[in-house]
């Protein structure tokens, strides 16, 4: 913006006047942006970096909900830089950037500004060490406090923020990192997170440390920590992959049923590669925790409320969170308003599965969620493609998300249309993407112009006239 608007001056200035202006552009460093130009969240994530790596080491006091340690952040310029922004809501004691102290300042809440002692080079490699210390459930960002306090521990698992109650970080979904968690809690509880237990070790009475490592690119909505007295089982699955529970006894009656939908998560994995293409991650499991009311698929390991479990198993919800692993995880969302390409396909694989199990088909469970929701029904009021940020968990982005996806089956044909889901996931492993995206996918592989469907679908309010199996209904 500085830039272009001095080249401006600069075309219609003296030669002299272009002179000065090369040198100085190419000497004057700016402050990176407070985000990336998300509509929904302009402050989410932020400019002029890009994070390789996060090592969180931590210890956490359960009694007191005092949380310290250090977040050291491997990452790389993008541009030349006076100052960055970190995504921090915590109280932050001191930040290094390459071994020397930097200036900082809470810029508002969750919006820490980093200005180093020298300007940073454009591509250059930096490390910045951030120490902290603060009791995370008091730290409220708009009004909201995504870290979970629970009786034995606490939880930090949301959408779409979370990190910056626990870690500083460059907190959006098209900034995706590597992570080494290592959390020093109580003997008697457990700390959980993402990947696999590399190590978990006793260096001090009372204290155990746990170290968690994730090694696909992640989220930082994904990254997790869980503190509780959880059961904690370490199995594996046959195909060799660590397979992580645990569950909170204070689930009780619903535990069972608990154990019985979690523990399938190596079948239903297997069940939805064979839909999708290879399971994308190192690790699977699951986390039941009686603190949270709604499911995250925490990368390797969704986490679960125990009221999913209250009337019995419930393997759908299962198949949900796991088929988030392709959908969201692997391929995560460009800008937050791409949600359907989330929740639509996470709900599809559920239809998918309800299938596999020999109950409803996807177009029988589509079409009975198209005609049992009359024209006046707030479902058709919600548009799936952009919801708004108040209705970003709306039903339309799941239930009509899910008929748009039925929808595109049949105007395809089966061939194209898993032939479309498989690229997908393929070809955008480990980064990010945008509905628009596939719509071109959709249409570069089916050969045919998907555009009207995909308005009516996802972007305009108002129930299809024609429903999600089109002419033929089962
Ligand atoms: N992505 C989650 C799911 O559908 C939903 C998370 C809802 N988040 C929330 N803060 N209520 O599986
Ligand atoms: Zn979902």
């Amino acid at each position: 913006m500085r830039l272009r608007t001095r080249a401006g001056l600069g075309a219609i200035a003296t030669g002299i006047a272009i002179t000065l202006f090369t040198t100085s552009a190419s000497a004057t460093p700016a402050p990176g942006a407070s985000g990336v130009g998300d509509s929904y969240y302009p402050y989410a994530g932020n400019g002029g970096y890009d994070v390789a790596h996060y090592d969180i080491r931590l210890t956490y006091q359960p009694a007191t909900d005092e949380l310290s340690g250090t977040t050291t952040i491997v990452a790389t310029t993008t541009q030349e830089l006076s100052s960055f922004d970190l995504d921090f809501g915590l109280h932050v004691d001191s930040i290094r950037v390459d071994n020397a102290p930097a200036g900082f300042r809470a810029e508002r809440p969750g919006e820490v500004v980093v200005t180093p002692v020298k300007p940073l080079a454009k591509g250059k490699a930096i490390t910045v060490v951030v120490s902290y210390a603060d009791t995370p459930s008091k730290v409220v960002i708009d009004n909201y406090t995504a870290w979970k306090k629970t009786p034995d521990g606490a939880l930090a698992v949301d959408e779409p923020q979370n990190s910056q109650w626990w870690f500083p970080a460059n907190d959006h979904p098209t900034d995706k990192a590597t992570y080494d968690v290592s959390v020093e809690v109580p003997d008697n509880v457990a700390a959980l997170s993402n990947g696999t237990l590399v190590r978990k070790t006793k260096q001090r009475a009372g204290w155990t440390r746990w170290n968690w490592r994730s090694t696909q690119p992640q989220a930082t909505y994904l990254a997790t920590l869980e503190v509780g007295a959880f059961d904690v089982d370490q199995a594996t699955t046959p195909a060799g992959q660590p397979f992580v529970t645990a569950y909170d006894p204070a689930a009780g009656a619903s535990l069972d049923a608990a154990k019985a939908s979690v523990e399938r998560t190596p079948e239903i994995n297997e069940f939805l590669a064979a839909q999708f293409g290879p399971y994308p991650f190192e690790a699977q499991g699951g986390v039941v925790s009686t603190g949270l009311n709604f499911a995250l698929e925490a990368q390797t390991r969704p986490v679960y409320s125990d009221k999913f479990f209250t009337s019995g198993s419930n393997t759908p919800v299962v198949a949900h969170e796991n088929a988030h692993q392709w959908f969201g995880d692997s391929v995560s969302l460009g800008r937050w308003s791409d949600m359907w390409l989330n929740e639509g396909f996470a709900s599809y694989a559920e239809y998918l599965w309800s299938e596999h199990e020999g109950e409803g088909t996807p177009a029988e469970l589509a079409q009975y969620v198209y005609d049992s929701h009359p024209a006046d029904n707030p479902l058709w009021k919600v548009l799936p493609g952009d919801p708004g940020v108040a209705d970003q968990f709306d039903d339309a982005v799941y239930d009509r998300g899910a008929l748009a996806v039925q929808a595109l089956r049949t105007a395809v044909g089966d061939d194209a249309f898993f032939k479309i889901l498989r690229t997908w996931v393929a070809e955008r492993k480990g980064g990010d993407a945008r509905i628009d995206d596939f719509i071109v996918l959709a249409e570069t592989i089916s050969g045919k112009s998907l555009r009207d469907l995909f308005n009516t679908w996802l972007f305009k309010a108002g129930k299809p006239a024609v429903g999600p199996n089109g002419a033929s209904v089962p």
